[in-house]
């Protein structure tokens, strides 16, 4: 994890909470404890507390209409001609899976609709499923922090998460528990949730999109670099990459060309020549 100068009052803040947990009185002796073997649980707990895990079903709307409208839709069709039914797309960074849920509403809105203009010739079984034959989709939700991914998976969330959430989503992929709102079993079956470090070399592949938004501000130019360098690997032939609304790929890299509509923007792999 990367804080520079703007960051150090945040760290020193996290880190004084544990001292303090811990019945620490110096970060020397802190230091000492994270670094012995018996620190390792106390290394996780410090990691949970490091980490920012802001997100929003729906953030940044530009963004996602560009996903919804554009860039999906045209997946499909082009897909749909090599006879590829398979769509994979990852949420690097997904924190409590908002992220990953609004995907996969979005890409269940986007088949069903594809279907509506390109009826399928045999009868779809009822109830209609989410993902209609022969499409088998994946939506992969990756974090580093276990708790989040917890969350993701339990997939549970209140009234005020739930406020970007407009009725007709609401209606149709989410069951009403009490005061709070559980995502539909159909809709949970799209989304897995796995720990990966983005440090680390070994990353999901075969992916047609990857959104990593708000993620790679937490990281120093170099990690930066090298993330995005890896993820160019992790892209299927003129794959798209989404980043968040405060980070740009300008200065990061050459290996992919800006798509921008209507305010919104995504970065597409630029596929070197044989
Ligand atoms: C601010 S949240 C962004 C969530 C979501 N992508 C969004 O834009 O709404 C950043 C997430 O990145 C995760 N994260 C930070 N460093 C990471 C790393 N090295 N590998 C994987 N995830 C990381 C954090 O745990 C956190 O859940």
């Amino acid at each position: 994890m990367h804080f520079d100068e703007r960051r150090t009052h945040f760290l020193q803040d996290r880190l004084s909470r544990r001292l303090k947990e811990c019945q620490l009185d110096s970060f020397y002796s802190y230091y000492r404890l994270l670094i012995s073997d018996a620190g390792k649980q106390e290394l996780a707990q410090l990691l949970e507390n490091l980490t920012v895990n802001e997100t929003n079903f729906f953030r940044n709307k530009a963004q996602m209409d560009l996903f919804h409208k554009y860039i999906l839709d045209d997946l499909l069709r082009h897909k749909q001609a090599r006879r590829d039914h398979s769509l994979r797309i990852w949420s690097a960074g997904c924190s409590t899976g908002q992220e990953p849920y609004t995907l996969a509403m979005l890409v269940a809105d986007g088949l069903a609709y594809y279907y509506l203009r390109n009826p399928l010739p045999v009868e779809m079984p009822t109830p209609k499923p989410l993902v209609p034959p022969p499409w088998k989709v994946e939506i992969l939700a990756s974090d580093i922090s276990y708790s989040v991914l917890r969350a993701g998976q339990e997939a549970i969330y209140t009234e005020s998460q739930m406020a970007s959430v407009d009725y007709s989503y609401r209606l149709r992929y989410f069951d009403k528990i009490g005061e709070r709102y559980a995502v539909k079993k159909a809709l949970k079956e799209i989304v897995h949730f796995d720990f990966h470090n983005l440090k680390t070399e070994y990353l999901p592949q075969r992916n047609d999109v990857i959104f990593c938004r708000n993620v790679m501000m937490y990281f120093d130019e170099a990690e930066q670099k090298r993330l995005v360098e890896k993820f160019s690997r992790c892209l299927n032939p003129n794959g798209f990459l989404f980043v968040g609304h405060a980070e740009s790929l300008l200065g990061i890299t050459d290996r992919f060309s800006m798509v921008h509509r209507n305010s919104g923007t995504a970065y597409q792999k630029i596929e070197e020549l044989a």
